[in-house]
């Protein structure tokens, strides 16, 4: 493996400036506060969805200070629909401590930005790198791709000893020229997005193809190699949709912590009897179950049993949560789930 070959970043930089993507909203700019949320929506969610997000929340909280200074609840609720709450959470978080730990200015280096919260690695790679030109490899699920099969390198990911390898290869193959890095950082992304496809790769439009090692063995999807297989589990719970007739909903806001956490949910239930005996007994006869449904969840399959009563507004479940008015129910933030049963 490895001897990666000294035109592997001239190659990737000279074809990201001719053919790689330029005009994404958080390009053309070396501002990390743009560049931070733009890799933060990124991280598990598609171009083409993040575009619209991303506009949103520049337009609501044009920096950082804003964003550090919103409630949990607004910043929440403008994450709606792309998932990975977590994300959300430490999104908010991170922006808090660049207030309070530096000043309200984003830290130039990768080192120091990957002490913040929800900054890994790469991420604070490629926030240094775009803004700063700071010298440092990235490394996220594309770009291994790339790499590995442009170098050949058979280690499986699964094992961490492989993966610092991969990294030290990463760092070794950077351009010299700070001025390279951004262009460089970004076309590794741009090829593994549109050319070094997991599947069927279009080698013959990528700038590597001459110096791939993949290509050369004949066989560019034996990489990269990586075993473990994630263990799924499933879980069934029963959501109870309890509605006004002027389109009140009960909700509640969940703990900070588990799933769903700090989102509005309907009444969670482990049974359909637990779910039942919060009903007030002259009601319970209304309850209708609707049509279970199955949400994926990373590493769960959640099986979901809706179940839907109408009540009258001044009669309370026996769970948490309060009445929310059909106003302004569809402003919070609420797991995708519930926002397609509910049809907010
Ligand atoms: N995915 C992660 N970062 C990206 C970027 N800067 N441009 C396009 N796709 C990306
Ligand atoms: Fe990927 Fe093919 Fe390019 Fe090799 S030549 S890096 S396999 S697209």
């Amino acid at each position: 493996m490895s001897g990666a070959p000294a035109s592997l970043a001239a190659r990737v930089v000279r074809w990201q400036r001719s053919h790689g993507r330029s005009h994404l909203p958080w390009q053309n700019t070396r501002d990390p506060y743009r560049v931070w949320l733009s890799e933060i929506m990124l991280q598990q969610t598609q171009v083409s969805t993040v575009i619209g997000y991303f506009e949103r929340f520049l337009a609501r909280f044009p920096d950082v200070g804003a964003l550090a200074a919103a409630g949990q609840d607004d910043v929440l609720g403008l994450w709606s629909g792309l998932g990975y709450y977590s994300r959300a959470r430490n999104l908010h978080r991170c922006a808090q401590e660049v207030v309070e730990r530096f000043g309200g200015e984003f830290p130039r280096t990768a080192e120091q930005l990957q002490t913040l919260p929800g900054i890994g690695r790469s991420t604070a790679a490629a926030v240094a790198s775009f803004c700063f030109g700071e010298r440092v490899a990235i490394l996220d699920g594309n770009v291994k791709r790339v790499l590995a099969r442009a170098l050949g390198f058979g280690g499986d990911l699964a094992s961490s000893a492989n993966e610092k390898k991969l990294w030290n290869e990463a760092t070794a193959l950077l351009p010299a020229d700070e001025a390279d890095m951004p262009a460089y950082t970004q076309g590794l992304m741009d090829l593994g997005a549109t050319v070094c496809l997991p599947r069927k790769p279009a080698c013959l439009l990528c700038p590597l193809q001459d110096i791939c090692a993949a290509v050369r063995e004949g066989q560019p999807e034996k990489y990269p190699v990586k075993t473990r297989k994630l263990k799924r589990t499933a879980q069934s719970l029963w959501l109870l949709w309890a509605g006004t007739k002027d389109g009140a909903v009960w909700l509640h806001k969940r703990p900070s912590t588990g799933i769903w956490a700090g989102l509005y949910c309907l009444p969670v239930f482990d049974s359909h009897e637990s779910l039942a005996s919060a009903v007030p007994a002259p009601q319970r006869d209304n309850a209708v179950d609707l049509p279970v449904f199955t949400h994926v969840l990373t590493h769960k399959d959640l099986h979901i049993h809706p179940v839907q009563i109408q009540l009258p507004a001044n009669e309370k479940l026996q769970a948490e949560g309060a009445w929310v008015e059909a106003a302004r129910w569809p402003q919070l933030g609420l797991p995708a789930p519930v926002r397609k049963l509910l049809g907010g």
